[in-house]
């Protein structure tokens, strides 16, 4: 049945990326099952469960809407009898390495175009550090073989932050029941790893910017609500801002190394509000809610990217609908995702009418009020089709999206709901 948005439509986000795919993979190597509620059933997350399965690991198919999912894993992987394909998810490939680094067969990893342009070596150098083997041998790009083993212990400091790196080191070390210690450069990325492994009763700790994790022993089944995705959120919160309507989202992970959106926003002028309500294995979760109004430019620094480095698409959009000159500084990582996301954002905000600019590291946007129109190119991205979904909702817009189906990567339904939401009626 229809409601009226404005009137109380409470929206439930899908579940988070990051933790679905944590959770598979330490529910994956436990012996037992796992009960996971509200795990997130996009490209991506298949993505993880297909190579579990391959792994020897029991994981139904991931359905939208479905109940909760068991996994239920052996206590240690079984050698793959085929390659991984790990399609566009540089989650699934990167956490994966770090764990198939202490078992003690080879296992073939490859994935979509997108994916293999992206960068290994970052991956490979700190597993080889530890004693893992790569096939080529100073591997940069997928497809490539890792052969695992016996680990040592390792302290690494990290060329990026990134938490796909930390955490294919933390779960190196849990796999191969060593010590293992990373440092990130920047600001703190997301600490879900972190979080989860602790609630699982290993030991970490924080020292001088270093995490430190202590060997531990196997990982223990457990049960957990995934929270929604605050990333998935995000596009949604964007389109309560520069729509017509209010917007109130429930369910949503609130952990603070995920919501630095939320703060650029509010600098923004923006009327946003985030209400914690509880929390599952350590997440904090809670309701966002979003309203329409006039917004004025920001700039966000360097300290501040890793919190938001999947929310900078949304970002620039909202920034070309606010009055000045916005600026993001030090996001040189957005050419490696799954496009080159700065020189993508710029190309497409001037194609729209926008004076934008993705030279070097920094990615400025002029905002104008003009209702933006033409034809976007998204190479595939689902952030970047989401984002260009968001501005589309502005009153006099007319934005063609060249592929609106790869938002599936991480929000299934994302357009069909965004209709909804334009038309101030979700059903
Ligand atoms: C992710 C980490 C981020 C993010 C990606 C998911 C994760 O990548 O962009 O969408 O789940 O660890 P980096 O940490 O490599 O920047």
């Amino acid at each position: 049945m229809a409601r009226r948005l404005w009137v109380n439509a409470l929206i439930i986000v899908p579940g988070d990326k990051s933790i679905t795919h944590r959770a598979l993979l330490l529910g994956g190597m436990a012996r037992g099952q796992t009960r996971l509620v509200h795990p997130l059933a996009s490209l991506d997350a298949r993505s993880t469960a297909r190579a579990l399965r391959q792994l020897g690991v029991d994981v139904p198919s991931l359905r939208v809407g479905g109940g909760p999912l068991f996994v239920t894993g052996r206590g240690r992987f079984r050698a793959p009898q085929a390659t991984l394909h790990c399609g566009n998810s540089g989650t699934t490939a990167r956490l994966l390495m770090g764990l198939l680094a202490a078992h003690r067969f080879a296992a073939r990893l490859t994935g979509d175009r997108s994916l293999r342009k992206r960068p290994m070596r970052r991956i490979t150098e700190p597993l080889t550090a530890m004693g893992a083997r790569f096939v080529p041998e100073q591997a940069d790009r997928l497809p490539l073989e890792v052969r695992g083993g016996r680990l040592a212990a390792l302290r690494w400091e990290l060329p990026v932050s990134s938490a796909q790196l930390k955490s294919a080191i933390l779960l190196a070390g849990v796999a191969g029941g060593v010590p293992v210690a990373v440092r990130e450069p920047a600001g703190p990325s997301r600490d879900h790893t972190e979080r989860m492994l602790e609630a699982l009763g290993y030991r970490l700790r924080e020292r001088d910017g270093w995490i430190e994790l202590a060997a531990g022993g196997p990982v223990p089944a457990f049960d957990m609500t995934v929270p929604g995705d605050p990333s998935s959120a995000a596009f949604l919160v964007g389109a309560g801002l520069l729509g017509r309507y209010p917007l109130t989202l429930g369910g949503v992970g609130l952990n603070p190394t995920r919501t630095g959106f939320l703060a650029v926003l509010r600098r923004m002028g923006a009327t946003v509000r985030a209400e914690p309500s509880g929390a599952t294995l350590g997440e904090p979760i809670g309701t966002i809610h979003a309203a329409p109004g006039d917004l004025r430019a920001a700039t966000v620094s360097a300290v501040e990217i890793p919190g938001l480095i999947d929310e900078i698409p949304l970002l620039a959009v909202v920034a070309a609908r606010a009055a000045g000159t916005s600026r993001f500084e030090e996001v040189g990582e957005l050419r490696v995702k799954e496009s080159d996301r700065l020189g993508l954002m710029a190309d497409n905000l001037r194609l729209l009418g926008y004076q934008a600019s993705g030279q070097g590291n920094t990615l400025s946007i002029a905002g104008s009020d003009h209702p933006p129109r033409g034809r976007i190119r998204t190479d595939g991205d689902h952030r970047i089709a989401m984002a260009f979904g968001v501005l589309s909702v502005v009153p006099g817009a007319r934005i063609t999206i060249d592929d609106r189906d790869c938002a599936a990567v991480s929000f299934p339904g994302f357009f069909e709901l965004l209709d909804g939401v334009r038309r101030g009626r979700i059903s």
